[in-house]
């Protein structure tokens, strides 16, 4: 049996607001050809690909502003949007507030869908960063909040000092060869209805040389990008948020969804390390 039971769906819960989203999204860091780039993020909102990952510090704030191209072009409301403030901006109201309407600016949006803390600050007490966070949210310019690179400890410290809204995501790194959320993070998360955003779900490319994953993807005729994410979006409350800017890769990733591995595959690829 798989350590975890088989997610078949490819719309996955937000917390527990009744609203999902597709369970492969689109990462925004390291872009190198924005032009491309272009073809290729509206291409993956056409082919059922609909949130998008990003963060004021990706490119000093560059990849917000290709986003917002993006958006104007694709229709604002067709895009689940994440970004993510720098650690130090959680120091008071006031800077998180305006760091996050910077943000807005640059994606030229009225309000986003979730703003996440990029990780825990350390000179700031995990309750405080938290309310700051949700000041956010109360000022009306995010939809959702959430946090990235927490701990299950930080997590549950963040959440007790809230009052009107809740945590519904912790964006950490999942992929075949780096399974320590397995451990703790991902138990916590299926038991509280908090979806998990993968990052580096490929291993920025590592994970396709593996000779398990290459004759998985043989047996499936799948490549084996779509095997490592199939992977871990057949985890309950996992997304996966890979990055692509080749439109052949964002085919490749639109392909990850519609279809599940079978278990016993499942558990062969669960042995898998670095
Ligand atoms: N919260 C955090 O602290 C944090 C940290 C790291 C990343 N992230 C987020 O997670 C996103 C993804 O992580 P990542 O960018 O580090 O790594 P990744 O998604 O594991 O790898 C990205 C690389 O994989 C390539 N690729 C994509 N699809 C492919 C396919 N089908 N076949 C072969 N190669 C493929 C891309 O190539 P091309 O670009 O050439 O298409 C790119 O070079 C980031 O963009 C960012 O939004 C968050």
């Amino acid at each position: 049996m798989p350590k975890f039971p088989i997610d078949g769906s490819d719309r996955k819960p937000i917390g527990r607001s009744g609203e999902a989203i597709s369970a492969i999204g689109l990462g925004s860091w390291a872009i190198r050809d924005y032009r491309r780039a272009f073809e290729a993020y509206t291409l993956a909102l056409s082919l059922g690909i609909d949130n998008i990952d990003t963060a004021e510090m990706y490119d000093n704030g560059n990849a917000e502003r290709f986003i917002g191209e993006v958006l104007r072009a694709v229709g604002r409301d067709k895009v689940f949007i994440t970004t993510k403030l720098l650690p130090n901006k959680f120091r008071s109201r006031d800077s998180a507030i305006k760091a996050a309407r910077l943000s807005l600016e640059r994606l030229n949006v009225k309000y986003v869908d979730l703003i996440l803390i990029h990780w825990p600050d350390n000179q700031t007490p995990i309750e405080e960063q938290a309310r700051n966070l949700e000041a956010i949210a109360i000022e009306g310019l995010t939809r959702y909040i959430g946090v990235s690179n927490f701990t299950v400890e930080e997590f549950k410290r963040a959440q007790e000092a809230l009052s009107r809204y809740e945590l519904v995501v912790n964006q950490v790194k999942y992929s075949l060869l780096d399974k320590s959320i397995e451990d703790d993070m991902l138990p916590y998360a299926i038991n509280n209805n908090i979806l998990i955003q993968a990052y580096t779900p490929l291993e920025r490319g590592e994970v396709l040389k593996d000779k398990l994953v290459r004759e998985i993807a043989d047996k499936y005729n799948k490549t084996p990008a779509q095997i490592a994410l199939n992977f871990i979006i057949s985890r309950p409350r996992v997304i996966a948020i890979p990055k692509a800017e080749k439109i052949e890769h964002i085919r490749e990733l639109a392909g990850t969804m519609g279809w599940r591995l079978k278990s016993e595959d499942i558990e062969l690829l669960e042995k898998l390390t670095k």
